[in-house]
């Protein structure tokens, strides 16, 4: 059974706005972060009761919502890749996940509609422009509208041509979707493993974080491969889509063969019920079949909703499901305290691996799945490559006596809640051992300080013995002490001295990184150490400021107030610092004295053509004036972009506050 996601006593109102917020920081995850953690069908179910709940209550529907748009991958606003406007927009599919929501679609049609069967391949979309016989861009969706133009990556791809003969047509483009093969994406966690980087859920978000890296060659020796599954353009040759793709394939693309012309409902259920099983030996990842009207005119008349056309819709496969004994539930604590149960399973066999553990993430996961130790569960492995147990078979019929413990597991700690919040959390952030060794261990780490030699062992050993209790620890250790540890000697001592050494000159954005701050990943602190050049600017910010930060909402800014405010922090900080760790960065541009924006307080929104917000932001704390996050009585302008959301559209407009436009806003600058 799946766990009931909805709530019988939430207002329409609350539960619609809860539901776009998940949805849109789902949406992230999966196309930002390449880290996803939702399943596509918890994500779909999502999706269909907000979109239930938009036409129940059309007062409530809005055009920002995620029910509107696609969700979006542009993740760097034109910073790394240039962004393009895709000639025709790229939209998704309309998902199913049975036969008979497959008729429905078919009964739609008009009578005898072919159909054209392929398989859904699990990557990301690209679209290729070739124009006068050459590749001219290689755009990804982006947010459907623009896209981000990684050509340079995709010229890395062997069975994609550079150049096509001159009796093909001048203009068009074609669509499919670049994958990383399964070899190739269990070879790259190998290897990430081993250099405790944290692994790629499954090849899509590998293909996908491989696609935005800003070094062709190691996009190259990664082997990302593509299947092209669509042509648009003017004036191309062929009535039909199967002729099409034909066609592309015999010009020397890499067409895939499993693509069949249906002529009946029967054929289509043939050839889901062939690829359900056969897709498992294929060398790239699948998650379904893609159904399309054959006939390109009828593709027309069908047209387009606002997400999807109506001329084509998914299937997805149902995930590889196991049933094996839940032998116990466990629970560990994380660096920030966070107290996670575990299932631990009698071992069993999915999708060829064996599985005798999964996260059960939290008290109300438990609870929802009505789960106990003793039970007979289900374990699926969908398109996460991480096994989940979504639900039971038999119950021992315990499932009510159980308790979240209430009490931290290791130090014994009375554990707390905070509101709005799944997890529990032990608050004993300077006395629960695992907290303490996962910071230590998280400041050597290879993002962060990159001390070599310090691994989770050696970390825990230094910790029972004394010798390291908070990271300034570190700097004041001495070769002798750790040459006398068993298991090392006085070679492995000085290479780590070494090391420490070294770690001094690691720049300020991963020292904040380092620092451990709750949700402060790699990424925002960047952002962050962007913006505030050293860690007495960033103690004297306010939220405000701090919420100005791309990436830094309120959650995230009260983290770093509180960690800073902190006086056990504090004097670690001034340890650090005494010891030479870089607190500060590279003197970022003065501010001019007498620069045109002085005094003026600024709120950034929308997509920008010319600059990236980042480079506006530096733009205007350098002619003297100061980013805010939000819209208030305060503000002196909006710079508005593109895709400006309507709530601040509206609040700036209540507010009697002016918006400035790109151009406007740089002759400013000018004058
Ligand atoms: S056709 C306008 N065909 O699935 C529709 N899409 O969920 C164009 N995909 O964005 C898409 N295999 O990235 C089509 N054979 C196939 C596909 C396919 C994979 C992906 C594609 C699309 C997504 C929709």
């Amino acid at each position: 059974m799946m766990p009931d996601l909805f709530s019988q006593t939430e207002e329409p109102r609350d539960e619609v706005m809860r539901l776009r917020r998940e949805l849109e920081e789902a949406n992230r995850l999966y196309y930002v972060e390449n880290s996803p953690t939702l399943s596509d069908r918890e994500f779909d179910i999502k999706m269909r009761r907000l979109q239930e709940l938009e036409t129940l209550y059309p007062e409530l529907a809005d055009a920002s919502s995620p029910t509107q748009h696609v969700g979006s991958d542009l993740s760097d606003t034109g910073k790394n890749f240039k962004s393009i406007t895709h000639r025709y927009p790229m939209l998704s599919l309309g998902n199913t996940y049975s036969q008979a929501e497959i008729d429905e679609w078919m009964s739609k049609l008009p009578a005898g509609a072919e159909i054209v069967a392929e398989l859904k391949y699990d990557g990301l979309s690209i679209s290729l422009w070739y124009e006068d016989w050459k590749l001219v861009h290689a755009v990804t969706r982006g947010d459907g509208i623009r896209g981000d133009d990684v050509l340079r990556n995709i010229l890395t791809v062997k069975s994609i041509p550079h150049t096509v003969p001159d009796t093909l047509p001048r203009r068009f483009e074609l669509r499919g979707e670049v994958l990383l093969p399964w070899e190739s994406f269990e070879r790259l966690n190998k290897e990430r493993e081993a250099e405790e980087e944290p692994l790629f859920a499954n090849p899509r978000n590998a293909a996908s974080g491989t696609l935005k890296l800003l070094d062709d060659k190691e996009v190259e020796r990664r082997g990302l491969t593509c299947f092209l599954y669509y042509m648009l353009g003017e004036e191309l040759p062929g009535k039909t889509h199967f002729e099409r793709m034909q066609t592309v394939r015999s010009w020397g693309f890499p067409v895939s063969d499993a693509i069949k012309l249906c002529k009946s409902a029967e054929e289509v259920t043939e050839f889901i019920n062939y690829w359900d099983n056969a897709r498992k030996s294929l060398p790239v990842a699948t998650d379904g079949i893609v159904l399309k009207v054959n006939n390109l005119k009828m593709q027309e008349e069908l047209g387009y909703t606002a997400k999807n056309p109506r001329w084509a819709i998914a299937y997805k496969f149902p995930a590889e499901k196991q049933h094996t004994l839940l032998k116990s539930i466990t629970y560990q604590v994380g660096r920030t305290g966070v107290v996670t149960p575990v299932a631990n399973l009698e071992p069993v066999q999915l999708s060829g691996t064996t599985v005798q553990r999964a996260t059960l993430h939290n008290e109300d996961f438990v609870r929802q799945l009505e789960i106990a130790e003793g039970d007979e569960v289900w374990v699926e492995k969908g398109g996460e490559i991480i096994p989940k147990i979504t639900g039971k078979l038999n119950s021992s019929g315990r499932a009510g006596e159980y308790r979240f413990p209430e009490t931290c597991p290791v130090c014994g700690t009375r554990l707390v809640r905070a509101e709005g919040e799944a997890a529990w959390r032990c608050p004993n952030e300077s006395g629960c051992p695992p907290q303490i060794q996962g910071r230590l261990l998280h400041f050597v780490s290879r993002k962060a300080m990159n001390i070599d030699g310090l691994g989770e062992e050696l970390i825990n050993l230094l910790y029972e013995k004394e010798l390291v209790r908070t990271t300034a620890d570190f700097y004041d250790l001495q070769a002798g002490r750790i040459a006398a540890l068993e298991g090392l000697g006085d070679k492995s001592a000085a290479k780590i001295i070494k090391s420490i050494g070294n770690s001094k000159q690691v720049p300020w954005a991963r020292v904040l990184f380092a620092l451990g701050i709750r949700m402060v990943g790699e990424t925002t602190a960047k952002k962050i150490a962007r913006r505030f050049s050293s860690i007495d600017l960033l103690r004297a910010a306010g939220k405000d400021e701090l919420t100005a930060v791309e990436d830094v909402g309120e959650q995230i800014a009260d983290n770093i107030i509180a960690y800073l405010a902190d006086p056990q922090n504090t004097a670690n900080i001034e340890r650090l610092r005494q010891a030479g760790v870089r607190m500060e960065g590279e003197k970022a541009a003065e501010p001019r004295e007498d620069g045109a924006l002085k005094g003026m307080s600024i709120v950034i929104s929308g997509v920008f053509a010319h600059h990236s917000r980042d480079e506006y932001k530096a733009m205007i704390e350098e002619y003297g004036g100061k980013n805010t996050g939000s819209i208030s009585g305060k503000t002196t302008f909006v710079l508005a972009g593109e895709n400006m959301g309507p709530e601040k559209r509206k609040k700036a407009e209540q507010l009697g506050v002016r918006l400035v436009g790109e151009d406007e806003f740089l002759a400013m600058l000018n004058d």
